[in-house]
C-alpha cells in the first residue's frame, strides 16, 4: 500500500496565530501528514504572520480594505493560493465571511474552527457569549465552510467545562487549548482520508 500524500494546506489568519502554531508543531513532529504551503494574513502585523516566518512558511498579507468589495478580495484570495496549488483551506482565526467566488474555488474543501458548541453562539466573542448566557458547558467546533456564519456541517466538536469564577481571559484561554487539539486531530483524520471533501 503506498503512504498517501500530504494535505497541502493554504491557511488564512487574521490574529494571534495560536491554532496555526498548533498545525506547525504537529506537522514539525511528525505527527501530521501535511505541509503548510501559505498563509494569509487580511491584517498586516498579525502575530500569524511571525509564526509562519519562523517556520519557513510563506506568508502574506491581502488586506481587504485594498479591494471595491468581497468578491475582489476572494478573487485575490484564490489567485495566490492557486499559484502555490493547496487542497484544503483551514480558516485559523479569519475574521471575513468568505463569498461564493472562494467557496466554489476550494469545494467541499474548506474548515473553520470555532470556540464554541455550534450551533451554540455563532460569530463573535463567543466566550462572552456563553459567559454571558450562563451555560455550565461550552467547547470548541471543527465545521466546513459554508456562505453563512459558522453555519456549515459539523466535522468534530469538544465539550469545555465553564469554571465558577470564569472571566472572557480564562474561559478563552481554556477553550484554545482544546482547540488546538481539536483542529490537528480533524487534519490527521482528513490526511488519512476519513474525513472526506463536503458534498453538499
Ligand atoms: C480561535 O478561538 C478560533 O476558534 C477563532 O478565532 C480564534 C483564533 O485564535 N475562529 P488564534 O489566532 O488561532 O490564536
Amino acid at each position: 500500500m503506498t503512504a498517501p500524500s500530504p494535505l497541502n494546506l493554504g491557511v488564512l489568519v487574521s490574529g494571534a496565530g495560536s491554532n496555526l502554531q498548533a498545525i506547525l508543531d504537529a506537522i514539525s513532529a511528525g505527527t501530521l501528514n501535511a505541509r503548510v504551503k501559505l498563509v494569509i494574513s487580511n491584517r498586516p502585523g498579525a502575530p500569524a504572520l511571525e509564526r509562519a516566518r519562523a517556520a519557513r512558511i510563506s506568508a502574506l498579507t491581502i488586506r481587504h480594505q485594498d479591494f471595491d468589495n468581497r468578491e475582489a478580495f476572494d478573487a485575490a484570495l484564490v489567485d495566490a493560493l492557486r499559484e502555490v496549488d493547496v487542497n484544503w483551506i483551514v480558516l485559523a482565526g479569519f475574521m471575513r465571511v468568505l463569498t461564493p467566488k472562494f467557496l466554489s474555488a476550494f469545494p467541499g474543501r474548506i474548515i473553520n474552527i470555532h470556540p464554541s458548541l455550534l450551533p451554540a453562539f455563532p460569530g463573535v466573542d463567543a466566550a462572552k457569549q456563553a459567559l454571558d448566557y450562563g451555560v455550565k458547558l461550552t467547547g470548541c467546533t471543527v465545521h466546513f465552510v459554508d456562505h453563512g456564519v459558522d453555519s456549515g456541517r459539523i466535522i468534530a466538536q469538544r465539550a469545555v467545562p465553564v469554571e465558577a469564577g470564569d472571566d472572557v481571559a480564562s474561559l478563552t484561554a481554556r477553550i484554545h487549548g482544546v482547540e488546538h487539539q481539536l483542529f490537528v486531530d480533524v487534519l490527521r483524520e482528513i490526511a488519512a482520508g476519513r474525513v472526506l471533501p463536503f458534498e453538499g
